[in-house]
């Protein structure tokens, strides 16, 4: 027995060498963790348990039948974070650069089928060269398997996807295809061909930082949902953002107890301008309204003109969504229709309550916008919110105009409680634009043009700039008053809290992609 355990001693600290130490000291010199201290930081302390330790790859070919290495480039297993399961994966870039074999893949599926089975979170960690060169197709078929666990577990449990190190070629689509991406900024890039294939097609020249690092995916492509400064930032993020969803469709996210108290905040009727076209920063509605600390913001540098993330109110995980005035004056456009679509989707598919946010003047006009699609991508976030079947409350701050108004999860399209402030105004268009259109015969006949548009511009500003005219159909259930919003929405969320709601039978829906 004394021999028995020392041969298994013998090979774990083999597995857990790696690709050895000079490999592990190359690592640490890029300012990298290796897969084992990522899986360590990111496990509550004591409680991972490692899944095929001893697998190694079945290769012969190049040579490779000589270089076998415990563990094949992937650590996998289970442990908890927070004292929650999750089914984790590390590709180890000192084992082949962290490439891709066919055993490395079945690891990798032997995880998510587990994770999917047992109803918990999978979190992956990146950080290979791809396709395991020596192995040929037996390697893309590998991805071919984890790609389509990433679409049979969609929906199921959550997939989150840290990038930590390369991530190229048709590798990108798997955490592509998983709900979130963690990009960490000048070590991770991701992109479907590299520096040197776009010189030779197109003959620009342009650095992997530049064509795919996290700053590009997080500004330009929208690829990645966050951004860390460095692993260890990379992991708090991870932990943080896991910490608002359940571990399954069937569940409800973890709620953080909460003693109420009068949840009055003054400060929130001091945030819309006097003046009507001066801009305001929606995230202090989001702060003013959320429990203290408590709001992650997904997707903060792509798209600004609309906010997602998730935030807690009285210990209870929403998702909001929010028209943003700073940033093209809240307008929807189509980057902005797809942010919000994509989030409203992960919210309803994980039972995350949603709060929507509402001050917005339109789409946004312009060829640019039209030949790009905003009539099919604008009807992705029209989609996803009537589709949704979780709680959903609309608060009106401001502007509600045109087809907007009817997207931003109004009463129409299902919402289940819409509010309004005072400042609200809900009408098909600004008073001005309107007065033209309607009135444009009797202005131009008029002695004094001006004065007739002023004075009708005021009539409609009078008639529909303000939430009455919505609240007298039922379309605004009330208006509130500002200060009152977190203690209104607190009660509304609660009474919404077993929520009963089915879509008609079907095999799915066609979202218009
Ligand atoms: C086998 C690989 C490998 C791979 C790296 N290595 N990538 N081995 N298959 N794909 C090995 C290297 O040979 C080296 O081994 C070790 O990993 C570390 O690599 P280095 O090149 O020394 O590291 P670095 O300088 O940091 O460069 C990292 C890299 C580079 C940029 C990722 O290794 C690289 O360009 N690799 C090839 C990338 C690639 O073309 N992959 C295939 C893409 S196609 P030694 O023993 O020398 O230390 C693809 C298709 C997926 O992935 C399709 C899915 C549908």
């Amino acid at each position: 027995m004394k021999d028995k355990l020392a041969l298994l001693r013998d090979k774990t600290s083999e597995a857990q060498l790696g690709g050895g130490q000079n490999r592990i000291d190359k690592q640490h010199d890029k300012g990298k963790l290796t897969a084992r201290e990522r899986i360590q930081f990111l496990m509550d302390e004591g409680t991972f348990e490692e899944i095929g330790m001893l697998v190694s790859h079945r290769s012969y070919d190049f040579g490779m039948e000589k270089q076998r290495i415990l563990g094949d480039g992937v650590i996998t297993g289970f442990g908890t974070i927070n004292g929650r399961l999750v089914y984790v994966f590390a590709q180890d870039f000192t084992v082949f650069g962290g490439s891709l074999s066919e055993t490395h893949a079945e690891k990798i599926c032997k995880i998510m089928d587990l994770a999917m089975q047992n109803g918990a979170p999978v979190i992956g960690l990146n950080d290979s060269g791809g396709a395991r060169i020596q192995e040929g197709v037996k390697s893309l078929g590998g991805y071919a398997d984890i790609f389509y666990r990433n679409v049979i577990t969609s929906g199921v449990v959550p997939q989150i996807s840290a990038i930590m190190g390369p991530c190229a070629g048709g590798a990108v689509y798997s955490p592509a295809m998983t709900d979130f991406t963690v990009m960490v900024e000048h070590t991770s890039y991701m992109f479907v061909t590299g520096p040197n294939v776009v010189k030779t097609v197109t003959n620009e020249e342009v650095s992997a930082e530049e064509l795919g690092g996290a700053s590009a995916h997080s500004t330009k492509s929208g690829v990645t949902h966050l951004t860390a400064s460095n692993d260890i930032d990379c992991i708090d993020k991870l932990k943080r953002l896991i910490s608002y969803m359940p571990q399954n469709c069937e569940e409800k996210a973890p709620r953080i107890p909460y003693h109420l108290g009068d949840e009055i905040r003054e400060g929130l009727s001091d945030i819309i301008p006097e003046n009507a076209h001066q801009p305001y920063d929606m995230r202090e509605v989001v702060t003013g309204i959320v429990d203290e600390d408590s709001f992650l913001e997904i997707h903060k540098d792509y798209a600004d003109n609309i906010i997602v993330g998730f935030a807690r109110i009285a210990g209870r995980s929403i998702g909001i969504v929010g028209n943003q005035p700073i940033s093209l004056a809240g307008v929807l456009d189509v980057n902005s229709s797809k942010k919000g679509a994509r989030f409203v989707r992960f919210c309803d598919c994980f039972n995350i309550p949603l709060l929507v946010l509402v001050d917005v003047p339109g789409f946004l006009p312009g060829t640019d916008q039209e030949w790009n699609g905003i009539i099919v991508n604008g009807a992705k976030l029209l989609y996803a919110f009537s589709e949704a079947t979780v709680p959903r409350i609309t608060l009106i701050t401001r502007k509600a105009y045109g087809g907007a108004y009817d997207v931003m999860n109004s009463k129409h399209i299902g919402a289940d409680m819409n509010y309004a402030w005072p400042t609200a105004e809900i009408a098909v268009m600004g008073a001005k634009g309107a007065s033209e259109i309607i009135f444009r015969k009797e202005i131009s006949e008029a002695d004094n043009p001006e004065a007739i548009l002023k004075e009708k511009e005021t009539a409609y500003q009078e008639k529909f700039a303000n939430p009455y005219s919505a609240a007298s159909r039922g379309f605004i259930d009330e208006v509130i008053d500002p200060r009152l919003s977190r203690r209104k929405l607190i009660r509304a969320f609660e009474m919404l809290e077993n929520k009963v709601s089915h879509l008609p039978k079907k095999k799915h829906g066609n979202i218009p992609l």
